[in-house]
């Protein structure tokens, strides 16, 4: 790329409305991305809000259960969930947290809400591994709300910066996951009314934005609350609010290109490999190390 090229601005390409649905033991979500198979942006599998004032629709949480294949990331936007996983790990995810959760071979774990009243609001979201790393052992990182930047702009915007790099007004800012083959950009943004936000996204890499309080406007169409919004090729991103704040998710990665087949719990390349978790989940050695 020469100092020649003019930039392309993505634009929205595809409309993925959240559906609901529950899952785990009952907790009610917004599924967009993974309401079916054909709505995944490689490497993105799925993408669950969940947001309730309602014990009833979130207490009952999301007891024991497997992961092989993929990685899951938590983002608490209010309210407290403690996770537990079969390597004895605890964790706590408060207000503003992430927990980075690479099951590789295989994880157990629970992840169960933490408090009886008041609002339970976040997101989990599933990225794929590619092949050469899907039997790796599984590993997590809990990332405290403090150790994510949060960056304001001239205009009143704000933007967390979770995974990856973004470049805003001239200044870099890392996210504090790097690293990952996938190179996943992972950024929470906040633009008051009638205000704009510019950013390069790394071209050839797929990208979506979702859109959690109010709706957000993307070059000149406009991204309705509770959607993903899936976004053309190129290199930069212009995003506007009208007459009301906005608040919404921007994901990127490189996509990883390889089949998938997808069993629950469990995203491996071939029918063979999900046999073969299912027989390994059954017979208690889903998580051994390999011989
Ligand atoms: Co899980």
């Amino acid at each position: 790329m020469d100092a020649q090229h003019n930039k392309q601005v993505r634009t929205l390409q595809r409309e993925i409305a959240g559906m609901a649905t529950s899952d785990g033991a009952g907790v009610k979500l917004m599924r967009s991305l993974g309401s079916s198979q054909f709505a995944r942006l490689d490497p993105f599998l799925m993408l669950d809000e969940f947001s309730s004032e309602n014990p009833g629709d979130y207490i009952a949480g999301f007891p024991s259960h497997p992961h092989r294949g993929f990685e899951t990331v938590t983002y608490m936007l209010d309210g407290h969930m403690r996770h537990e996983d079969h390597m004895g790990n605890v964790g706590e995810l408060k207000s503003g947290a992430v927990q980075w959760m690479s099951a590789g071979r295989g994880v157990i774990h629970s992840e169960m809400p933490q408090q009886v009243q008041g609002r339970l609001r976040g997101f989990q979201l599933w990225i794929n591994l590619p092949a050469a790393e899907k039997m790796k052992p599984a590993m997590y990182r809990d990332i405290q709300a403090a150790q994510i930047p949060l960056v304001t702009l001239a205009g009143g915007a704000a933007v967390k910066v979770i995974a990856g790099s973004v470049t805003l007004e001239g200044t870099t800012v890392d996210g504090p996951i790097q690293g990952l083959s996938t190179e996943p950009l992972y950024l929470d943004v906040f633009l008051p009314p009638t205000s704009r936000i510019s950013f390069d996204v790394t071209a050839g890499h797929h990208a979506f934005v979702y859109a959690y309080e109010g709706e957000v406007t993307i070059g000149t169409q406009v991204l309705k609350n509770h959607s993903a919004g899936v976004l053309s090729e190129g290199d930069t991103l212009e995003l506007s609010s009208q007459s009301q704040a906005t608040r919404f998710l921007l994901l990127a990665g490189r996509p990883i290109g390889e089949p998938v087949v997808q069993y629950g719990p469990f995203v491996m390349n071939t029918r063979e490999e999900i046999e073969q978790a299912m027989k390994d989940y059954q017979n208690g050695t889903l998580t051994d190390a390999p011989v």
